[in-house]
């Protein structure tokens, strides 16, 4: 306690806001890059961050302290010991294996499901209404497995999922029809992989329903374009991966943007992995998935009731069934 006080105090500390705490699991590539992302943003007043690597671990948190200067008001506190977790309002959850230049990660799965068994039950106990937000891959899986891990209800229980390929869908449609990706609304949902469905039905820009535009206009349908734009999609990681080793940026203005719907009740609409039995003849087994879903300060708010063409719900089934396969191989 230092005897400088160069503030006379007015206010009583119980007259401060509420304190909103946000935990990081795994400081590599991806949890750093959350981590920044939501520091610039203004997202929390407290970031705790865990790895089970201390001297990376505090190398990194010495190092966001250090931009204090620049930043708006956080208080940065990592350890080793989840205790440092204690009373979050959310936890995100990066550690864990990632893909080699052309590995699948469903191929992740066996690895990182047993480091999960160490990390969602002390996450768990010391924060047991927050909600969980799940990113290290496969990711629907480790939702999956987190949400048996945890015992929370699945509401609080949500993989990043394809809030980030919908962003790379976005940006390659405003780039072939050279318009902001802000004004294209368009969804990816099923898995955050390589069975992802494209929503072609749902998409607009600035309003405007494309596909029916099309037709109305009696322009050729551009089924090749369109498709060559989710395969470039479904690409985009493994191309990256092969570029840099793996994927940052991207995923970490992504989280950023669910924890802000999540921790300020925004109650908007995004692509993440949910529990999805029941919805849109997905039936089967308990299986997380993508669906554009409503997110607030209780986690999961609903799903929308998208009208999807036989073929959309096909797609959507099938991605299902992949996971559910993959899943069955866990026993849990
Ligand atoms: P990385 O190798 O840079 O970092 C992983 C971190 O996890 C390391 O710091 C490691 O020490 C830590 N770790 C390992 N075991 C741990 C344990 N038991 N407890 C605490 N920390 C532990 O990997 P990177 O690039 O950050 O990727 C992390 C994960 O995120 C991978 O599974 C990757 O596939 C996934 N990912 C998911 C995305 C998505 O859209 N869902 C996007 C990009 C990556
Ligand atoms: C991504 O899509 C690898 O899942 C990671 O960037």
């Amino acid at each position: 306690q230092a005897f400088f006080k160069p503030i006379q105090n007015t206010a009583s500390p119980s007259s401060t806001k509420r304190h909103t705490k946000v935990s990081v699991i795994g400081v590599g590539n991806v949890g750093m890059a959350i981590a920044q992302t939501i520091l610039t943003q203004d997202l929390a007043d407290e970031l705790a961050l865990i790895d089970a690597k201390a001297d990376k671990l505090r190398g990194e948190m010495l190092d966001l302290q250090h931009a204090a200067a620049f930043l708006p008001r956080t208080k940065i506190v990592a350890s080793v010991d989840y205790a440092v977790t204690v009373g979050s309002d959310l936890c995100i959850v990066t550690a864990g294996a990632r893909q080699n230049p052309g590995e699948s990660r469903l191929n992740l799965l066996q690895r990182n499901v047993a480091l999960f068994s160490h990390i969602i039950p002390p996450l768990a106990k010391y924060s047991p209404d927050s909600i969980l937000l799940i990113v290290s891959n496969p990711v629907d899986v480790l939702t999956y497995v987190s949400w048996k891990m945890s015992g929370f209800p699945s509401n609080r229980v949500i993989g990043s999922g394809t809030n980030l390929d919908s962003s790379r869908f976005r940006f390659l449609i405003a780039d072939h029809l050279d318009v902001n990706a802000q004004d294209v609304q368009a969804y990816i949902v099923g898995e955050h992989g390589d069975s992802s469905v494209a929503l072609w039905s749902t998409i607009s820009i600035g309003g405007v329903p494309v596909l029916s535009f099309l037709e109305k206009q009696q322009i050729a349908y551009e089924k090749e374009t369109l498709e060559n734009i989710h395969k470039a999609v479904i690409e985009s990681a493994y191309e990256v991966i092969s570029l840099k080793g793996y994927t940052s940026w991207a995923i970490g203005y992504s989280v950023a943007n669910l924890a802000r719907s999540l921790l300020r009740d925004q109650r908007k609409i995004h692509p993440v992995s949910v529990l999805a039995k029941g919805f849109y003849g997905i039936d089967g087994g308990d299986v997380f998935l993508s669906l554009p879903t409503q997110l607030g300060r209780g986690g999961v708010l609903g799903v929308t009731n998208i009208h999807l063409t036989d073929e959309e719900m096909e797609r959507l089934r099938e991605s299902a069934k992949t996971i559910l396969e993959v899943q069955s191989q866990l026993g849990m």
